[in-house]
């Protein structure tokens, strides 16, 4: 028996996620939990002809035991609670917000699943996801290999705007999203997010112009802001981030039966493999002895078994360049979240 929790089911990215777990067949109990509307979204899902049994969950169930309810037994827990940005809004213009969202919920995961996989989409992922670190600290419960925050997103941005830009250019280059893998590392804003297109394979950076890759860095940096400039006021990704969220919880899915390697932002914690090549490589190159970040990781059945640090030692300089660039940032986002989870 598989259980996943969706925490803001109801919401712009809640919505299309569950549809697209309820249609997993390897997912067998889908608990849909959101502050309102869930139970409009979980019956109109319980209509279609899968296997998977979907229940709702309302914050002010039963005298406020919604969440509890949700969460017990659950082996995967997602998360899209939250507000979204508006145009003129930074993703740390969210925190004041979402942190509270966050620790709340990270509660009801220490109480009720503490085994469970955590995967953290709510924004500034920078900075929540160590409030879930801080809180699972206080109840005893952290395990680095099993908090997650979904940086997915910028990996499908950089495929697909990879795929673009070598349309029009000349044969070798493939003009198929799908065709790519860029591995995205550091964390997920701005300049904290930096695709590492000079290790992608196919190996295309060499055949586009240098300008083109610096056009191709920004516009994955900044794809959120296109999105939420484009929606003018009603919110931010809502359909890639589901399609992105589902692809991660799909491959953390997998590891259940067989390795698999994705881009995630986890905490580094000395006693997973690389970890401690990945710290050591990120102060040789910024000075930061960062305790968060993106990277390359090999996931199994128990969570992070390896990270891929070697992916750091590959890059060039101008990576190298944005590299000490996205440090710099990051290092105070993750202040933040662990300020505030304490
Ligand atoms: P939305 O407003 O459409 O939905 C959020 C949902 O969360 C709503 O249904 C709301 O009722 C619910 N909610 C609020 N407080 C809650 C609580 N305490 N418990 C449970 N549910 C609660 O927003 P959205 O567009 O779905 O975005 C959700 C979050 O995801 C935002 O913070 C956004 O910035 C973030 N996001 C992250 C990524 C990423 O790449 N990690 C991508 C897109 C959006
Ligand atoms: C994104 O990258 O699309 C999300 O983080 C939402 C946002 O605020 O841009």
């Amino acid at each position: 028996m598989t259980k996943v929790t969706v925490l803001g089911a109801a919401g712009g990215i809640g919505q299309p996620l569950s549809l697209m777990l309820k249609l997993n067949p390897f997912i067998d109990d889908l608990a849909l939990f959101d502050v309102v509307n869930v139970p409009g979204v979980a019956t109109d899902l319980s209509h279609i002809d899968t296997n998977c049994k979907i229940t709702h969950h309302l914050k002010s169930d039963n005298d406020g035991t919604g969440l509890a309810t949700a969460l017990k037994g659950s082996d995967f827990v997602i998360i899209p609670a939250g507000v979204p940005r508006k145009p003129g809004m930074t993703r740390d213009d969210l925190f004041k917000i979402n942190a509270g969202i966050c620790t709340d919920l990270a509660v009801g995961i220490a109480e009720n699943c503490p085994n469970a996989f955590t995967l953290v989409i709510s924004n500034p992922v920078n900075s929540t996801v160590p409030i879930f670190a801080e809180v699972y600290k206080k109840y005893g419960v952290f395990n680095a290999r099993k908090l997650f925050g979904v940086t997915t997103l910028d990996c499908v941005r950089a495929n697909t705007f990879m795929a673009e830009a070598a349309i029009g250019e000349a044969e070798p280059m493939d003009k198929l999203a799908t065709s790519y893998n860029v591995r995205v590392v550091g964390g997920h804003s701005g300049e904290t997010i930096l695709p590492l297109y000079s290790v992608c394979a196919p190996h295309v950076y060499q055949l586009l112009p240098s300008e083109a890759v610096d056009a191709l860095v920004h516009r994955v940096q900044y794809g959120g802001d296109e999105v939420v400039e484009a929606k003018n006021g009603a919110g931010s990704a809502t359909l890639s981030m589901a399609y992105a969220g589902y692809k991660f919880l799909h491959a953390v899915l997998d590891a259940q039966d067989k390795t698999g390697i994705e881009s995630t932002y986890i905490y580094l914690d000395e006693s997973i493999p690389g970890a401690k090549e990945t710290r050591q490589n990120l102060k040789n190159s910024c000075g930061a002895d960062l305790d968060y970040f993106a990277m390359p990781v090999v996931l199994d059945k128990d969570g992070v078994k390896e990270i891929k640090h070697d992916i750091l030692n590959r890059i060039n300089d101008k990576e190298r360049e944005l590299l000490a660039i996205c440090c710099k940032t990051l290092k105070g986002n993750i202040e933040k979240g662990v300020n505030f989870g304490k």
